[in-house]
């Protein structure tokens, strides 16, 4: 090796270079946020969680970073919506609903995808498989996680029925409406180990739901220390430890 070469790959082209070909939304900035995060809070108790998940861009980022630093479980919670849930509204936007266990769930109800991006970015997916849930499985096997990573379908609430689940960090990308992401707060807290950190997709840029949820919830509550904007559209903060 020469002086000048480096040692190891930096971090932002191994994120870029394993995301390269997976479809969804998390920008490298954001990524290599949680990457960081991930590589952080790994002296914590506590396992990693995301409510969000799509095609499993971000959720093989956390999955990365736990590889590098103890093999914590990745668990990635998403409604993960079939070819035929999808609905075209009178406005030529789409939205869609499942029903899992019986019980119905909506998503882009309030914020619609609209037609283009629909066309463009969605609906091309389902050429090649019937559910998303599938397509995730696919690339989280595909780049060598899926020992870290399972896959619940459902929303938040799906953490009930796991009451001794302790989460380190949980990303929280999933429904952007107020009364979503109050309950997602809600939900991941139950099971957040003191100095574990939530981190919001979408915070202070066009959502005013994630907004108001964080400014309620997060940055009124007390609860937490260490709240900061990270990148232009993600907030992490910190739960507090005991006094
Ligand atoms: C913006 S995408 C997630 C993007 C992903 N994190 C990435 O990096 O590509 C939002 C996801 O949230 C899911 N979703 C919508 N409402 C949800 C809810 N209430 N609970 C869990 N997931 C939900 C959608 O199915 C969709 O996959």
């Amino acid at each position: 090796m020469t002086s000048g070469e480096a040692m190891f790959t930096p971090a932002v082209q191994q994120i870029e270079e394993l995301v390269a070909d997976i479809p969804g939304w998390t920008p490298i900035d954001q990524l290599y946020t949680l990457f960081t995060l991930v590589l952080a809070s790994s002296h914590l108790d506590g396992e990693i969680l995301e409510v969000g998940s799509w095609c499993g861009r971000s959720s093989v980022v956390l999955a990365l970073a736990s590889r590098l630093s103890g093999n914590s479980p990745v668990t990635c919670i998403d409604l993960f919506p079939g070819r035929d849930d999808w609905r075209q509204n009178s406005d030529g936007s789409y939205s869609f609903e499942v029903t899992i266990g019986g019980k119905r769930y909506g998503g882009y109800q309030d914020q619609t995808v609209w037609q283009e991006p629909f066309e463009r970015d969605i609906a091309p997916l389902y050429e090649s498989h019937d559910s998303i849930q599938e397509l995730f499985m696919e690339n989280v096997t595909r780049k060598g996680f899926s020992d870290l990573v399972r896959s619940l379908r459902g929303t938040s609430e799906q953490l009930a029925g796991s009451p001794g689940y302790r989460c380190r960090l949980a990303f929280l990308d999933g429904d952007h409406g107020y009364e979503a992401v109050c309950r997602d707060i809600e939900n991941v807290e139950r099971h957040l180990v003191p100095g574990g950190w939530i981190t919001f997709d979408d915070a202070f840029t066009c959502y005013d739901g994630v907004d108001q949820a964080i400014r309620e919830r997060i940055i009124d509550s007390g609860r937490y220390e260490s709240c900061q904007q990270m990148t232009r559209k993600l907030f992490v903060a910190r739960l507090r430890r005991p006094e």
